[in-house]
């Protein structure tokens, strides 16, 4: 029999490495990466109605109503290679109606992670971090810089990566965090985000083949 695929979500401050984090996870498990931010971005990118409201309150570090975001990503969630593969959830419930919008379809994590970082660290993460617009891959310009020249030359950032910015975010997380945790506390795995990128992800690995073993358990004893 085969083993349900795995669904994970993934939380933690602008910055902490949700992102990062999830390179690596979709590269070993091939989970199927959800990331609400980009797809809010491609919105915008595509200049729909959506993405100019989305724009509006982004760029406040607001966020983005419950109108935009939630069919947005119950949509993606549904396709087959999300059900088929599993999928990893990035900054995806970020409030309690978003949340409660998942309960009320029976959608639930088998692992919420929860990456916790210093706030100074995630100043200076913010500030650092490009964006290479051909591959998609995450820099940061003193702790993952560019392999080479010609993709320095190419790199981006993000509109909302600005100190002050990153301020407002951070307070909006701040104002959303407890209710969210509040609705996976029995599934919640907390992670020390400060540490070297793949210091993070061992200890990641480490509790998603777990899970993974738990449910080929419980699957071969059904
Ligand atoms: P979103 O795109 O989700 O942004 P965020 O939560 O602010 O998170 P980031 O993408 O900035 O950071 P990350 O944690 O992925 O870090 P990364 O791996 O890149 O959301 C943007 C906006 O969209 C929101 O403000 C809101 O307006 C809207 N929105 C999104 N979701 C929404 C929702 N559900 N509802 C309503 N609105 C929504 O890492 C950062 C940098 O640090 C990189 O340069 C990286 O190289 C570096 N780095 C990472 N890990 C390490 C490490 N361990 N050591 C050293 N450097 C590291």
């Amino acid at each position: 029999m085969k083993t349900e695929p795995l669904k994970i979500m993934i939380s933690g401050a602008p910055a902490s490495g949700k992102g990062t984090q999830c390179e690596l996870i979709k590269e070993k498990y091939g989970l199927v990466h959800i990331a609400a931010g980009d797809l809010l971005r491609a919105e915008v990118a595509a200049g729909t109605e959506n993405g100019k409201r989305a724009k509006e309150y982004m760029e406040k570090g607001k966020l983005v109503p419950d109108e935009i975001v939630v069919m947005m990503v119950r949509e993606r969630l549904m396709q087959s290679d999300a059900q088929e593969n599993g999928w990893l959830l990035d900054g995806y419930p970020r409030s309690l109606s978003q949340a409660k919008a998942l309960e009320d379809l029976g959608i639930r994590p088998d692992l919420f992670i929860l990456l916790d970082v210093s706030e100074d660290i995630l100043v200076e993460r913010v500030v650092g971090r490009r964006l290479d617009p051909v591959t998609g891959k995450i820099y940061h310009l003193k702790y993952s810089p560019p392999e080479n020249e010609e993709i320095a030359a190419r790199l981006t950032q993000r509109f909302d990566d600005t100190e002050e910015k990153v301020k407002l975010r951070l307070q909006t997380h701040h104002n959303n965090v407890d209710d969210v945790l509040s609705v996976y506390k029995d599934v919640i795995y907390k992670v020390n985000g400060n540490a070297p990128r793949e210091d993070v992800f061992a200890e990641i690995d480490s509790a998603l083949s777990s899970v993974l073993e738990k449910k080929a358990k419980l699957d071969s004893s059904s």
